[in-house]
């Protein structure tokens, strides 16, 4: 599918069929996200820039590859999009948080927005939306247009698993955004919850109903 990337990586589709068994505890549930966050951010950033700079190792001055630019901004979508960060955030340390608070309404399903706080040259930089499940897409457009409102361009989303439907409206919304995630699976059910899916991510992480 055009703008989206499947993460097939054997690592990652076992750690996720682990997290979609319904006996699988909040604890093991938590590292496991925490860990595919880690392997996502690995190829979300694949082709990232680098530039030659010269250093010199004990033996022999040399170039030597360092990425280009400013630092990265890592924008997880509240709640669950927090499990994300703390494995990016051991692979590149130096990337800068944005925090974008987001809750679904349960009738109407739109996303309301209830925080933002970002770096104040974010614009200046690449920005990676973590939201672990892309359902409606309502959240993720929701996001995605509050980092444009604030000059943002350059933009990535991740997710752990999405819905067709949600691809479909978000690329609708957002064509420039590429997509990576860990599978796309078959439906959202009438309650906007996507089928086989894994259940609610955030109160599977938190231990919450
Ligand atoms: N959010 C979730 O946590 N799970 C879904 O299936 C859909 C949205």
């Amino acid at each position: 599918m055009d703008g989206v990337t499947l993460v097939d990586h054997p690592l990652v589709q076992h750690k996720l069929t682990i997290m979609r068994k319904k006996g699988t505890s909040t604890k093991q549930f938590r590292e496991l996200l925490n860990e595919i966050g880690m392997l996502l951010c690995y190829e979300i950033t694949r082709e990232l820039p680098t530039t030659l700079i010269d250093i010199e190792t004990p033996l022999a001055p040399m170039k030597a590859p360092e990425i280009e630019g400013k630092k990265l901004v890592f924008a997880p979508i509240l709640r669950a999009g927090m499990a994300f960060l703390e494995g990016m955030l051991n692979l590149v340390p130096s990337a800068r948080v944005a925090f974008i608070g987001l809750y679904r309404d349960p009738q109407t399903l739109k996303s309301i927005e209830y925080y933002f706080k970002a770096p104040e040259d974010i614009a200046d930089r690449l920005v990676i939306v973590m939201d672990p499940m892309l359902a409606t897409g309502n959240s993720s457009i929701a996001a995605v247009d509050m980092l444009k409102d604030r000059g943002v361009n350059n933009l990535r989303l991740m997710c752990l698993l999405a819905a067709p439907e949600g691809l479909k409206k978000f690329h609708e919304a957002h064509p420039d955004v590429h997509i990576w995630t860990a599978a796309i699976d078959d439906h959202l059910n009438d309650h906007g919850y996507i089928v086989p899916g894994l259940g609610d991510a955030g109160d599977r992480m938190f231990g919450t109903k």
